[in-house]
C-alpha cells in the first residue's frame, strides 16, 4: 500500500504553538514517540481522569451485560402497547404466522415500532418526558414463516405477492414512535397519552424548502409534488433548539425495485444512477405488493425520501416536513449546534462507501422569545460539504446554485432545487473529499470541536473503483488512512474560531479503531509507518493496550456533560464478539482510552446512545437482535428467552447508586 501523509496530534498541537506548517515525516520519529500528546497533557495538567467504572469485557453472549454497578431496564419493546385496547405483541406465536393475520398491521401501527435505532428527548415537565424513536427497516425472514425459504428458493417477490399483508405489516413497523414517560422514582409509559404516536410508512407529510414543486416530485396523486407519504429507513437522528425532532432517512433506495426494467428520462436516470433503487428486487420486495415502490412505474417515488424530516413530538398537529434545503442523500444523522451568532448549524454523513460529509447552516437566528419564528428556519440555509486537505486543515464548500460557475446551468443546475436533488453529483464537481462511510455526528459541549464516525470502508482497496455511479480513486488519504479500512476511524475537527458558521477547519484522526494488542497500537499516525496497515490502532496517542476495548464499526455518538465521548457499535468486531456501546474522555491523560460500557445480545447493533437531561442515565437501542438468523433457525431470543422471537428493544442503563452519575 502507499504510505500515507499524516498530521499527527502532536503536529497539529506544534502548528498550533508555532505557527509554522510542519512536515510529518520520517526524521521526527523520535521526537513523536517520547512525547505523545497523552504524555502532554499529563506532564501539563496531571488530570486524573476516570470513568468511575471497569470496562465490561468482550461478550458473544445472547444478552445484554453493563458493568457490575450499573443496571439495565427494557424501555420500550417491538411490539409494545402505546394505547389501551391494543394488545401486546406475543414474540412465541411470531413463528405460527401471527403477523400474517389481517390485524396485525393495525395493532403493530399502535406499538412501538421495529428496528430502533436514532433517539430524541424532550423534557415536558420536571418528571415527564417525550421520547422520539426511529425505526430503520424491517427484517422479514424474523417476522414472517416460510420467507427465509422462499428468499433462497429464488421466489420471495412470489411470496410477498401471495401474502400481501406482510407488506402491510412491514410498513407500519418503520417510521418513528413517540412515546410519553414518567421518569419520578421509575420510569413508567403513560398509556394513552396525546403525545402517544405512531408516524410509518403511511403517514402523509410535506415537502418543504427549495426542492417543493419540483418536476421530480409530481405524480398523478400529486400533482403540485409538494406531498409525501411515509418516512423509510430512519436511522439516527437529532433535536433541535425549539424542541423538534430531525429524524434522518438513510438508506431509502433499498426500498425500491425494478430499476433495471425502467425507461427513465435522460434527467430522472441521472439521478438514480447516483443514488441507486435495486435493479431487480428491492431488499424488503415491497414492490411486490404495493407498485409504488416499483420504479419502472413510479420513477419519481423514490425522490420523495433521502430527506431529513422534522417532527414536533408536543405538537401533533403541526404537519411533519421534509427539509429538502439540507440535500438528498443517505442521511444517516442530524447534529445540531447554535453558531456564534445564533444560526443553526446541522452536522449530516452520508452513510455511503466514498460518499461525503455535509453541514447546513440556517440563515435565520434561533428565536428563544418567538418560538413561532422558528417553525421554517431549516428551509432556508447554505448546504456545504467537507473538504479535508492533507495539512490537517479543511474547507466546507457551500453547494449554492450560480455561487460559482459549477453548480449552473451549464452542469445542468437549473435552481438550487436541481443542487438539493442532486446533492451528491454537486459535491463531485466541487471536489468533497471521499470518506470511510461518515456516520453519526457529535459535539463536545465545552471545547465545541466535532467528532464524526467513519464506520469502516472495506471497498477502500487502493487504485480506482466504480461506486455509486461514479469512478473513484481509493487510495490511503490522510483523512481515510487505513487500506482497506475494516475497523473504521473516528476524526476530530475544530472549526475556525470554534464556531459551527466558519467556512474552515483544522482535523486530525481521533482514533482508528480495531484491536490494539493484535494490530498494535500507533502512539502517532506518522511514528510507525512502516508498520501502518488495515490492522493497526490509534487511541489519540494512548498508549497503554491493557487499558483500551478492542472496537469496530462506530456508528452513533454522543457527549456526556464531561465531555466523554460515547460511542456504539454496528457491524464488524475485531475479536467477532457482539456489538456494544463504548465511552472515553476526548480530554486529559486518558484521552482516547476507549472503555466497553455495555454489549448487546446476539446479531444486533447498538444504536440511540441519548443521555437523559439530568445526565443520570443513557438510553442505548438494541436494533435487530438475532439478525443472521431466520424464524426458522434463530440464533438470538433476546430479550424473552425461550422459544420467543427476538425483539429490538430500547434499554435505560443507570448506576445502581441514583446519587452516582452515569460516569465519574
Ligand atoms: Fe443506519 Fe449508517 O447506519
Ligand atoms: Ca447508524
Ligand atoms: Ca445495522
Ligand atoms: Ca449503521
Amino acid at each position: 500500500m502507499s504510505s500515507p501523509k499524516v498530521i499527527t496530534p502532536l503536529a497539529l498541537w506544534q502548528q498550533k504553538m508555532t505557527r509554522r506548517k510542519v512536515l510529518c515525516r520520517g526524521s521526527e520519529f523520535a521526537l513523536i514517540s517520547a512525547m505523545s500528546p497523552g504524555y502532554l497533557f499529563a506532564q501539563q495538567n496531571n488530570i486524573n481522569v476516570s470513568l468511575g467504572f471497569q470496562a465490561i469485557p468482550l461478550s458473544s453472549a445472547d444478552e445484554v451485560i453493563v458493568p457490575n454497578e450499573y443496571k439495565a431496564e427494557i424501555l420500550l419493546k417491538w411490539g409494545d402497547s402505546l394505547f389501551h385496547g391494543i394488545s401486546e405483541l406475543d414474540a412465541t406465536a411470531i413463528s405460527q404466522g401471527q403477523l400474517m393475520l389481517p390485524q396485525a398491521a393495525f395493532e403493530q401501527a399502535h406499538q412501538f415500532g421495529y428496528n430502533c435505532d436514532g433517539i430524541g428527548l424532550f423534557e415536558y415537565d420536571e418528571n415527564e418526558v417525550i421520547v422520539c424513536v426511529n425505526h430503520e427497516y424491517p427484517n422479514p425472514e424474523l417476522l414472517f414463516p416460510g420467507y427465509r425459504a422462499a428468499q433462497r428458493a429464488g421466489i420471495a417477490g412470489n411470496f410477498i405477492r401471495e401474502n400481501p399483508g406482510c407488506v402491510d405489516y412491514m410498513k407500519a413497523t418503520v417510521g418513528l414512535s413517540i412515546a410519553h414517560f414518567e421518569t419520578g422514582k421509575n420510569w413508567s409509559l403513560k398509556m394513552n397519552s396525546p403525545f402517544n404516536r405512531r408516524i410509518t410508512a403511511n403517514t402523509p407529510m410535506l415537502l418543504s424548502g427549495p426542492a417543493r414543486g419540483h418536476e421530480f416530485f409530481k405524480n398523478s396523486s400529486d400533482i403540485a409534488g409538494t406531498q409525501a407519504i411515509g418516512t423509510l429507513w430512519n436511522c439516527a437522528a437529532g433535536t433541535t433548539p425549539w424542541g423538534t425532532f430531525l429524524t434522518a432517512e438513510e438508506g431509502v433506495d433499498e426500498y425500491f425495485g425494478n430499476r433495471g426494467a425502467a425507461n427513465f428520462s435522460e434527467a430522472v436516470e441521472r439521478v438514480h444512477n447516483r443514488f441507486r433503487p435495486r435493479r431487480r428486487e428491492s431488499r424488503f420486495r415491497w414492490e411486490f405488493a404495493d407498485e409504488r415502490f416499483n420504479v419502472a412505474l413510479n420513477p419519481n417515488e423514490p425522490f420523495k425520501f433521502g430527506w431529513i424530516v422534522e417532527v414536533d413530538p408536543l405538537d401533533a398537529t403541526k404537519p411533519i416536513k421534509k427539509r429538502t434545503a439540507l440535500g438528498r442523500f443517505k442521511h444517516e444523522g442530524a447534529t445540531t449546534v447554535l453558531t456564534r451568532s445564533g444560526q443553526l448549524a446541522v452536522y449530516m454523513g452520508d452513510d455511503e462507501a466514498f460518499e461525503y460529509f455535509y453541514k447546513f447552516v440556517t440563515n435565520g437566528i434561533f428565536d428563544l422569545e418567538h418560538p413561532e419564528r422558528n417553525v421554517d428556519l431549516l428551509d432556508s440555509g447554505t448546504l456545504y460539504v467537507a473538504r479535508f486537505s492533507d495539512d490537517g486543515t479543511g474547507e466546507w464548500i457551500p453547494l449554492v446554485w450560480q455561487h460559482d460557475s459549477i453548480l449552473s446551468p451549464k452542469n445542468g443546475f437549473a435552481s438550487q432545487a436541481d443542487v438539493v436533488l442532486r446533492c451528491r453529483e454537486a459535491a463531485d464537481l466541487c471536489e468533497a473529499t471521499p470518506m470511510d462511510r461518515p456516520e453519526d455526528v457529535a459535539v463536545h459541549p465545552s471545547s465545541k470541536k466535532v467528532y464524526l464516525a467513519c464506520t469502516r470502508n472495506s471497498d477502500r482497496e487502493g487504485g480506482e473503483v466504480e461506486s455509486a455511479g461514479r469512478i473513484i480513486e481509493t487510495d490511503a488519504t490522510p483523512s481515510s488512512p487505513r487500506v482497506p479500512n475494516p475497523w473504521g476511524h473516528i476524526i476530530e475537527l475544530s472549526e475556525r474560531e470554534d464556531d459551527g458558521a466558519s467556512t474552515s477547519f483544522e482535523w486530525e484522526i481521533f482514533i482508528l479503531a480495531g484491536d490494539p494488542k493484535e494490530g498494535g497500537l500507533l502512539s502517532s499516525l506518522v511514528s510507525q509507518v512502516e508498520e501502518f496497515n488495515s490492522d493497526s490502532t490509534y487511541f489519540a496517542g494512548y498508549r497503554i493496550p491493557d487499558d483500551i476495548s478492542a472496537f469496530g464499526s462506530p456508528d452513533n455518538l454522543t457527549f456526556d456533560a464531561d465531555g466523554n465521548l460515547w460511542i456504539t457499535t454496528d457491524g464488524d468486531q475485531p475479536r467477532g464478539n457482539n456489538d456494544g456501546c463504548f465511552v472515553c474522555p476526548t480530554e486529559g491523560p486518558e484521552r482516547g482510552a476507549v472503555r466497553q460500557f455495555m454489549s448487546g445480545p446476539i446479531g444486533c447493533e447498538i444504536t440511540g446512545c441519548e443521555i437523559t437531561p439530568d445526565g443520570s442515565s443513557i438510553l442505548l437501542g438494541v436494533q435487530h437482535p438475532g439478525e443472521g438468523g431466520t424464524l426458522e433457525e434463530p440464533i438470538s431470543n433476546w430479550p424473552e428467552g425461550g422459544n420467543a422471537a427476538p425483539r429490538p428493544s430500547v434499554v435505560l442503563v443507570s448506576p445502581e447508586d441514583k446519587l452516582r452519575k452515569l460516569s465519574g
